[in-house]
């Protein structure tokens, strides 16, 4: 089957050596421990789209045209975030051993993202992939707008482009889906509202405590260290979350009209708060939540 790409969703404009890291003001960054953990666990979590990328193209294995765009262009470009996130905690932050951290996350991540955590139908994980690119374009859009240092906000300005085009992209598929599969309404909303809801995240988890586990050698780690840097991540996000995008990009994939989409707006609204808490981690988790019972 040929394969054409659509012309209106484009490709990434931007590589690592476009970002100006020569240019990094340190005096804005170097003391900031929540910027550093945040952008050190959304480098982890970037690289390992070669992860994720397998579980998605397993599933999709019978669409030329998906598992073409999702190789050839998403896995790329996710990798690129990670590639220049990682070079920026690494320019930002040189005492930090990225390296030996990553290993620690991956050797525990790895064991938890697997296939079997996707959605039930091609369309419904369509819509939930909606759901997480929805994540990741807004934290890199609040990340921007809240950084003081210009290349970081540079930085995740691209990222977050990068994030709306894939959302753009899994759309498309999943209305080609759709028109095949012809879910319910209510079987889209229960998709989305689960993919938000289980963004209590895994990758998250496992990110921070990674990068804890490098930055305190000797002292052990506490469930409660993590709950303690969710909370304090929240607070960024109480006052410059972008709730208007999220919205809006969530509610498209149920093709609601105007009114009945404001009806709809306080249950979307209510996932929000949960989908903040992790800021857009890639939504593989069986749903659990690991932190109770801690
Ligand atoms: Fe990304
Ligand atoms: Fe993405």
């Amino acid at each position: 089957m040929a394969l054409v790409r659509p012309d209106y969703a484009g490709e990434a404009s931007w590589s690592v050596d476009d970002i100006p890291y020569q240019a990094l003001a340190y005096d804005r960054i170097r003391n900031d421990q929540r910027l550093f953990h945040i952008v050190a666990s959304a480098s982890f979590i970037e690289i390992t789209s070669d992860l994720y990328t397998k579980n998605l193209v397993e599933f999709f294995h019978h669409d030329d045209e998906v598992v073409d765009w999702l190789k050839s262009n998403w896995e790329r470009e996710e990798l690129q975030h990670g590639a220049a996130l990682k070079r920026y905690v690494q320019t930002a932050w040189p005492d930090f051993d990225w390296e030996t951290a990553y290993r620690s996350f991956l050797a525990e991540y790895s064991l938890c993202c697997t296939v079997d955590q996707l959605a039930s139908t091609k369309a419904l994980e369509m819509a939930a992939r909606c759901v997480v690119e929805t994540g990741t374009a807004t934290f890199y859009r609040m990340l921007s707008e809240v950084s003081r240092e210009p290349v970081l906000k540079r930085l995740a300005a691209e990222i977050s482009a990068d994030e709306v085009r894939h959302y753009k992209h899994f759309y498309r598929y999943f209305q080609r889906y759709r028109s095949v599969e012809q879910p319910s309404r209510v079987s889209i909303l229960r998709a989305l509202l689960n993919r938000a809801a289980e963004v209590e995240s895994e990758d998250a988890f496992y990110a921070f405590k990674a990068v804890f586990s490098v930055c305190n050698p000797g002292i052990e780690f506490h469930k409660s260290n993590y709950v303690a840097y969710r909370d304090s991540a929240m607070q960024l996000t109480r006052s410059h979350f972008p709730h208007g995008m999220a919205v809006k990009m969530l509610l498209k994939p149920l093709g609601l009209n105007p009114v009945v989409g404001r009806a709809m707006l306080p249950a979307i609204t209510s996932a929000m708060r949960l989908f903040m808490h992790s800021w857009g981690g890639r939504a593989t988790t069986k749903g659990r939540s690991f932190l109770s019972g801690a």
